[in-house]
């Protein structure tokens, strides 16, 4: 058993898995405060109203999408025009001709955007401090050893990755499409190719076992150690303490969440059956939660999520299952720093353009396995 290992370290998945739940997966970076007026409750009625009507006649004048993450302080999500998760982000703004892409969500995520764009285009973000502690643990000299060592390996990337990253990656997939893309790399790769799935540990491990179920050994999957702050520290206690409380409450679990193998392996073990324990992206948590009939549901993940999830479904109990789940980068987003993006047309988000051309390849391949 391989003991001296950091975050960001490449591992055969079975050594991964067997250590993912004992390593310091802490952030490599620092986390920021989060602003005080990133809270709703520290604005008052008058700023949000000018504000908010600012931000609206700004949009208008302007021509610009402006493009929320699930996680960003709800005055903001409610004077955005697309709210969601980062593949429907990118699939969104791929799709639009309006000449500003304004992104509140986390600079990975506005680089996407930035790759994708149109010639007139420009892509703007109103906070440069919205980074990501699981994009910054992908070490791209680390992957590209790994490729030194595997020619003929596939990597695949999470989207929570910066660039240079995904301009080193066969492909990308998102939360919302993990098997999806695990699944396609599957039926049209050599039986023996090897795969590196990166950089999230927790939602390599949800792949793995897709692998695993579709009868494919593990032995030609590799795994980095990486994982979101945010999440990993959303352990099985939290989940079981809340589903002790809550007995009648189906859960939902983001699956970079440090309870995910616990998790999983409660419905394995018949312990919860597996209509009540369900692995979604934050936009198919909202989704779920309109479709299921139980009245209270027990979320894992940043608790910025039940904004868009009670809007969705006003009557249910959303009971969050660790409170303390909060991104400080997507609250550097405010609404204040929303309306000088919009105001002074910053920041602007550029991309070196052949970095952008190779990291199309993988981001579009993402988009097409949905
Ligand atoms: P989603 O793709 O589910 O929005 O996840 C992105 C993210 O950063 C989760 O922490
Ligand atoms: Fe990154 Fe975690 Fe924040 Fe998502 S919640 S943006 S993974 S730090």
């Amino acid at each position: 058993m391989i003991l001296d290992i950091e975050a960001g370290d490449i591992l055969p998945a079975k050594d991964a898995i067997a250590l993912m739940d004992q390593t310091d997966l802490g952030p490599s970076i620092d986390v920021p405060e989060i602003p005080e007026n990133a809270h709703p409750e520290n604005i008052t009625e008058e700023e949000r109203e000018f504000l908010q009507g600012e931000v609206r006649r700004l949009k208008k004048e302007r021509n610009a999408l402006i493009l929320a993450h699930n996680y960003v302080p709800r005055d903001i999500q409610d004077v955005s025009d697309v709210i969601g998760d980062s593949l429907f982000l990118a699939q969104q703004g791929a799709a639009s001709d309006a000449d500003y892409l304004v992104e509140p969500s986390v600079l990975f995520m506005n680089q996407i955007l930035a790759a994708l764009k149109k010639p007139h285009q420009t892509v703007l973000a109103p906070s440069l401090e919205a980074l990501c502690s699981l994009a910054a643990h992908a070490d791209v000299t680390k992957i590209r050893d790994w490729k030194e060592e595997h020619p003929d390996g596939i990597v695949i990337s999470y989207v929570n990755t910066y660039l240079e990253v995904k301009a080193e990656s066969d492909y990308c997939c998102a939360s919302a499409n993990a098997g999806k893309v695990t699944l396609h790399i599957l039926e049209n790769s050599g039986a023996k190719q090897p795969i590196l799935f990166l950089p999230d540990v927790f939602l390599g491990f949800y792949a793995a076992k897709l692998l695993e179920s579709k009868g494919h050994s593990l032995d030609r999957l590799h795994l980095m150690m990486g994982a979101c702050h945010v999440h990993e520290r959303i352990r099985p206690h939290h989940v079981l303490e809340q589903q002790q409380l809550h007995p009648e409450a189906i859960t939902v679990v983001h699956p970079e969440c440090g309870c995910t193998s616990a998790c999983m392996r409660q419905v394995n073990e018949g312990i919860v059956p597996e209509d009540m324990l369900q692995f979604r992206s934050t936009q198919g948590m909202i989704k779920l939660v309109e479709e299921v009939p139980h009245p209270e549901v027990i979320v894992a993940t940043e608790v910025g999520n039940l904004h868009p999830m009670s809007k969705a479904v006003p009557d249910k109990t959303l009971i969050p299952a660790s409170r303390e789940a909060l991104c400080a980068y997507m609250k550097q987003n405010t609404l204040q720093n929303l309306y000088e993006c919009l105001r002074d047309l910053k920041h602007e988000i550029t991309v070196d353009p052949e970095l952008a051309r190779r990291a199309r390849i993988p981001i579009e391949r993402m988009l097409e396995i949905v």
